[in-house]
């Protein structure tokens, strides 16, 4: 694409004797003021590849057209050639302080104006085309350094995130290593084991962040530990009833384990026919520079209790069961039945220990 020159000169003879000199290599256009050449530069300073000034114009004179065009930030990128009729070291000088790039002498010389004014132009063009590959790697660095200093940000909170679920992870040996070491005592005592099984989990990032959503709290590390119980999750499943009461009461007791609620669906069962008796307790773990109290929720249920809450928990995942409400009345039997079967089952067990003893 050609380059545009904008040649101002209230003369027209000069203008047109440059408009004859350059049109074969540029674009030229004209104004006869600097009222009308800042006009024009408005429109199209984008592709003015250089500006031709006349400094005696009447209206705004040359000095005042580099002035204004000084001040919109024009001047580093179009190059000013000054069209002078006498060489006056002064006003040379003075327009060189002002930023002007060239003179072209009148008379006009058609070989010297034109190498002078492609002298200047492809100059400006290195120099502007530097600039912006400036800019335009400045901007680039600039990104790098906010997805920097963003991904530092989030490895930082990952860090503390990780932290916590090892804290977390910690309190769950802590319970486990209880129940087991409870499991070997009761079992010399009571010739049998208090329990079946544990299950421990640790929830997941993304149900921690449903959770806490659902709740209405932002995700942070304190709500995190503040509004939720459930992020150690114990799970005891014991032959009887009874095992469940005894082994709780003797977990609560020992010194070190705060309990901050329970929640006896067994006695009280959930309208589903949901039974487990829930725990919410806080343990201290002991890290390499610091005692911390975390909570945890053990749950303990029965054999049969821990088979129907499975099966149900199925139906509550899929919403789009058929006859789902059939399938709510047939847990709630099953889950009477269970509760039956788990005191006859009792009951058998106490009579066959009466022969034993
Ligand atoms: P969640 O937000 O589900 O943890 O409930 P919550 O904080 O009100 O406590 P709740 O004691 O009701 O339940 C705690 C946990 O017990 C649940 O996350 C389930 O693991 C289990 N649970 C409670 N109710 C039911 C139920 O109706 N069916 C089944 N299958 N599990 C249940
Ligand atoms: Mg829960």
């Amino acid at each position: 694409m050609r380059g545009r020159i904008l040649v101002v000169d209230d003369a027209e003879v000069n203008r047109e004797l440059l408009r004859a000199m350059l049109e074969d290599d540029y674009v030229v256009d004209t104004a006869q003021d600097g009222e009308e050449a800042i006009r024009k530069l408005w429109e199209y300073r984008e592709e003015t590849a250089a500006l031709l000034l006349d400094l005696q114009m009447p209206k705004m004179d040359g000095f005042a057209v580099i002035e204004e065009i000084r001040k919109n930030g024009w001047l580093q990128k179009i190059p000013v050639l000054i069209i002078s009729s006498e060489s006056a070291v002064d006003i040379e000088n003075r327009c060189f302080h002002m930023g002007v790039s060239d003179f072209i002498h009148k008379p006009f010389e058609a070989s010297i104006v034109k190498n002078r004014i492609r002298n200047t132009v492809e100059l400006f063009a290195c120099k502007n085309e530097l600039e912006r590959e400036v800019e335009r790697q400045t901007e680039a660095l600039r990104k790098q350094s906010r997805i920097i200093q963003i991904q530092a940000g989030q490895l930082q909170e990952a860090e503390a995130f990780h932290t916590l679920m090892m804290q977390y992870r910690c309190a769950i040996m802590e319970i486990e290593t209880k129940l087991k070491v409870l499991n070997e005592a009761f079992s010399r005592q009571y010739k049998r084991n208090p329990f079946e099984s544990i299950k421990s989990r640790l929830k997941t990032s993304e149900s921690i962040y449903e959770k806490l959503s659902r709740k209405g709290y932002p995700v942070t590390l304190e709500n995190i530990e503040e509004k939720l119980s459930d992020v150690a999750g114990i799970r005891v499943i014991c032959s009887f009833p009874d095992d469940i009461y005894r082994l709780a009461k003797l977990l609560i007791r020992q010194d070190d384990i705060i309990l901050l609620k329970e929640k006896d669906y067994i006695k009280n069962p959930k309208s589903n026919g949901y039974r487990s008796l829930h725990l919410i307790i806080s343990i201290p773990i002991f890290l390499s520079n610091e005692k911390k109290y975390m909570k945890a929720e053990v749950q303990f249920r029965t054999i049969a209790m821990d088979f129907w809450a499975s099966l149900e928990h199925k139906l509550k995942y899929k919403k789009s069961v058929d006859n789902a409400e059939e399938i709510v009345e047939q847990l709630r039997i099953c889950a009477d039945s269970i509760e039956v079967l788990d005191y006859q089952m009792q009951d058998i067990r106490d009579k066959i220990n009466e022969h034993i003893s």
